[in-house]
């Protein structure tokens, strides 16, 4: 079993399903409306614990009730939380999203108690990351505060993937600290200025990223699966599925990454991430939507091709 240390979000995400996207000033009615625990972190460490992995995640919350029902419901998921911090002042990270019939969505995030997470609180628990095999970051926490997470991941040779969610520049230095860096298309365009639409922009873009730094660069690019670029390169396409709800499929994706690296052989390890982020897209809502490892070993199987687990 691997241990997994997640640093990040927690957000409470409140989900409004609706025919359409309004317009600018339009009010649209008959909308249907759920609350869901998500946030990049704490979707990833929720993915990772449901998919076999001793998970510790550390974030931010704020001390109400959106923070409340975080940290009962990570704790039911047996997520470690030691080291989760508490802001009395700023409320929990919020994100209000909208979905429409056509599977495309928009998010709007509040980061709240997220910005509270220092580079202090992780020098702090330096000892997470002696005993992690594997340390996941995105960047709804400040930016220096991924750096000391990339930073104390190399100096205690942990494993570090740096999931770049959401879109935001990075300088080559902060690239090149982690190990495994994972932009989607958009993001993998703020940083490389290379509009991704296919896949031969995919390469040139994460070409551009390893010449920037990045050591092994895995692009999710959605319906058209994944592509590694590190000394080779490896193309895995997406299991197809029919969508219902993208929000934190990338997330479920980049846990399972992090479960297989080095665990199964590389196209095995991509095509394991391949089916937890399709997975995670065939059903409503962020958290609820993160598979267990039972249903994604059962998903393989079903592929013609696919019968292999990180876990056998
Ligand atoms: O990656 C999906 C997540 O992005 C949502 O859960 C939302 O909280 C935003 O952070």
């Amino acid at each position: 079993m691997k241990n997994i240390l997640v640093v990040g979000s927690a957000n409470m995400d409140l989900v409004m399903h609706t025919a359409r996207m309004p317009q600018p000033g339009e009010t649209i009615t008959g909308g249907r409306f759920m609350t869901t625990q998500g946030g990049k972190g704490a979707n990833q460490a929720v993915a990772a614990s449901r998919l076999g992995a001793a998970v510790t995640f550390v974030a931010c919350l704020g001390a109400d009730a959106f923070g409340a029902q975080h940290r009962k419901s990570l704790a039911d998921e047996t997520i470690r939380l030691d080291s989760l911090k508490i802001d009395e002042e700023l409320p929990t990270g919020t994100a209000v999203i909208l979905i429409a019939q056509s599977g495309e969505n928009t998010i709007v995030v509040a980061p709240g108690a997220n910005n509270a997470l220092l580079p202090q609180d992780i020098e702090a628990i330096e000892h997470e990351f002696q005993s992690a095999d594997v340390v996941i970051s995105q960047l709804e926490i400040p930016l220096q505060t991924v750096e000391t997470v990339l930073y104390l991941s190399r100096k205690h040779h942990t494993l570090s993937v740096l999931d770049t969610g959401p879109a935001c520049p990075l300088s080559p230095a902060l690239l090149s600290m982690a190990d495994i860096v994972s932009p989607n298309e958009s993001e993998a365009e703020t940083l490389t200025g290379i509009h991704v639409d296919s896949l031969e922009s995919a390469q040139a873009a994460a070409k551009c990223l390893r010449d920037m730094g990045a050591a092994h660069v895995v692009m999710k690019l959605g319906s058209r699966g994944c592509l590694y670029v590190g000394k080779e390169e490896v193309y895995q396409p997406a299991f197809p599925i029919q969508a219902v709800d993208t929000t934190g499929a990338g997330d479920a994706f980049t846990a399972a990454l992090a479960i297989a690296w080095n665990t199964i052989p590389l196209k095995e390890a991509l095509a394991y991430a391949n089916a937890a982020g399709a997975l995670a897209a065939t059903v409503a809502g962020a958290q609820p939507s993160m598979p267990h490892s039972a249903t994604v070993s059962a998903f393989l199987q079903q592929q013609k091709g696919f019968s292999f687990a990180p876990h056998g």
